[in-house]
């Protein structure tokens, strides 16, 4: 008896409402009664209907069980990480950012105080923690304009002065027009470069005139053939705009190495179209892998290309770090073909990314500082080091997460997540959902009105300009006078011992040209064993 009570009981919220229904329904035939009656009528008898439908469909098991009161799950879940976000999570909890994180941004982007009163709350004996180095003897004072780097070797005839700092490839379509502006016109005010991600160049980068890294994904965007292939005129074309400074070649992405892309044909708008170079009505294909260049060499040939049709600016590429036998074959083709790329941007597999599948996200890539220090190393290893500048992407945010990357080996960073913090991202996670609630990564016209660029423009200049203010007080507090002076014993890493050492203990070491003598495969086996094999295995010819 008790068990069949309590089986019945999920239906009561429906059987109320039913009730109260005929109840209100009996009430309207009474002469005196107000509108409220109509609305009371309305309400119940709408509910009942609903859950009517709820108990005849076969789709949703719980409504099924649960007529009525089981919409109030769904109800829930739509707003589960925005409940969790503004009274669960705590301040160092990453998803992927942690409030402390996201909050730095915000603060410094409103040009609003970014200090923490009674000091860090972080665990510092905790294995993991790193810090600074300091001196007793800090000197001098570093502007951000200081913290610049010149991206040209001796093949390139339009050197560029790259920020130690730029936001990170995001296209438009990814991200909405009015944020693609925002991000220009900061990137203008504070003088420094705006990466266009594979989406090709649109009249929103173009409107401010802010300095472009053009990227060319597999999918040739703004410079394809009919059938998606390299076109060299379409190239040389937006390539000799002198706001495109420099180009890069974007091999493979952290957060989706490996993994081509559809854009369906529903989601093609006209000025989509019209940007990319591509049909209406057709699903458009990024293919995993580029079809301009199939080995090491004609990566190398490919470089050459686009540096004569773009007139002579730095050309690099962008890649996740993978199979490790395979950079090694790039040095390789670097030695033999003496090309070199005037860049190269390691993006780790913690980094962002508008959709992925979850496998990717979670389970492919190195992550963006094993990638670059093996870069970083075997470049000096190789005696090329010199020539090429590295940039890296994964997860920066703070002046510290800048000073550490240049001292594993970068030259300069790039954001993408920052950056889109500073325009008013406050990391809802629906980037792939179009119903952005700040109108950041959205197409809806409607959403991203929220996002004024004028406004939004002068927080990406302010967070840029805040960060490299931070930046430099980090380098005088270390007694350095640039990034470039950074090395990895200026961190200190506490290890899974407890024991506090510097960050080049744990991290590869190579002398300059140790790779060219025939003890290279030793060099690199002392620093895991099979490191060599890859290095002995890897030909120019093939990946
Ligand atoms: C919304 C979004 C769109 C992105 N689109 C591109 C892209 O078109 N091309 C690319 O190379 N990387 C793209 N990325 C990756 C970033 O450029 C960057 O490499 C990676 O997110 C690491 O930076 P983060 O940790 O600062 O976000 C995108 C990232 C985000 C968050």
């Amino acid at each position: 008896m008790f068990k069949t009570i309590r089986s019945f009981s999920r239906y009561i919220p429906w059987v109320l409402c039913i009730f109260f229904a005929i109840l209100s329904g009996l009430h309207l035939q009474m002469r005196h009664h107000g509108i409220d009656a109509y609305l009371w009528f309305g309400l119940f008898t709408f509910l009942s209907v609903v859950g009517f439908k709820d108990v005849t469909q076969k789709k949703h098991a719980i409504l099924r069980n649960y007529p009525v009161s089981g919409h109030l799950r769904f109800l829930f879940e739509t707003f589960r990480p925005e409940i969790r976000q503004y009274l669960l999570e705590s301040d160092n909890e990453k998803l992927p950012f942690s409030r402390n994180q996201r909050a730095l941004v915000y603060q410094r982007a409103k040009g609003a105080s970014d200090k923490r009163p009674l000091g860090t709350i972080e665990d510092t004996y905790k294995s993991g923690t790193e810090w600074l180095a300091h001196t007793i003897n800090p000197v001098g004072h570093i502007q951000p304009g200081d913290l610049r780097v010149t991206v040209g070797g001796a093949s390139c005839l339009k050197p560029y002065s790259i920020s130690i700092f730029n936001v990170s490839a995001m296209s438009f379509g990814s991200l909405s027009a009015n944020a693609i502006m925002a991000l220009n016109k900061g990137a203008k005010m504070g003088g420094f470069a705006h990466d266009t991600g594979e989406g090709s160049v649109s009249d929103y980068h173009r409107r401010y005139d802010g300095d472009l890294i053009w990227e060319l994904g597999s999918g040739y965007f703004g410079c394809r053939t009919a059938e998606g292939h390299f076109d060299p005129k379409k190239f040389a074309k937006v390539a000799s705009e002198p706001q495109i400074k420099m180009i890069e070649i974007k091999i493979s992405q952290g957060a989706k190495p490996g993994h081509g892309g559809v854009l369906p044909a529903a989601k093609i708008t006209p000025e989509i179209a019209r940007t990319r170079g591509i049909p209406m009505g057709v699903d458009c294909n990024s293919p995993a892998g580029h079809s301009a260049f199939h080995s090491p060499l004609e990566l190398m040939q490919f470089i050459t290309q686009l540096r004569e049709l773009s007139g002579g600016k730095p050309v690099g590429f962008k890649l996740c770090i993978g199979k490790i036998s395979e950079w090694f074959a790039i040095l390789k083709a670097m030695l033999e073909t003496k090309v070199v790329p005037d860049f190269i941007v390691i993006d780790g597999s913690e980094g962002g990314t508008g959709a992925a599948p979850v496998e990717f996200v979670d389970h492919v890539g190195t992550p963006m500082r094993d990638g670059l220090r093996l870069v970083h190393m075997t470049l000096i290893g190789v005696g090329l080091r010199e020539q090429v500048k590295l940039g890296v992407a994964g997860k920066i945010i703070s002046a510290f997460d800048i000073a550490r990357a240049c001292a594993i080996g970068a030259d300069w960073c790039n954001s993408a997540r920052g950056f889109m913090f500073a325009v008013g991202c406050i990391q809802a996670r629906s980037c792939h959902t179009d119903l952005c609630p700040t109108g950041v990564a959205t197409q809806d016209t409607m959403r991203q009105q929220a996002l004024d660029p004028e406004d939004k423009s002068h927080r990406v200049f302010h967070y840029h300009q805040n960060t490299l203010i931070a930046l430099g007080e980090l380098l005088v507090a270390a007694g350095f006078a640039h990034t470039d002076e950074l090395t990895a014993n200026a961190i200190i890493r506490r290890n899974e011992r407890g024991i506090a050492v510097p960050l080049d203990k744990n991290l590869l070491q190579l002398e300059s040209g140790e790779l060219l003598t025939r003890d290279a495969h030793i060099h690199l086996n002392q620093h895991f064993d099979g490191l060599g094999d890859y290095w002995s295995s890897a030909t120019h010819t093939h990946w």
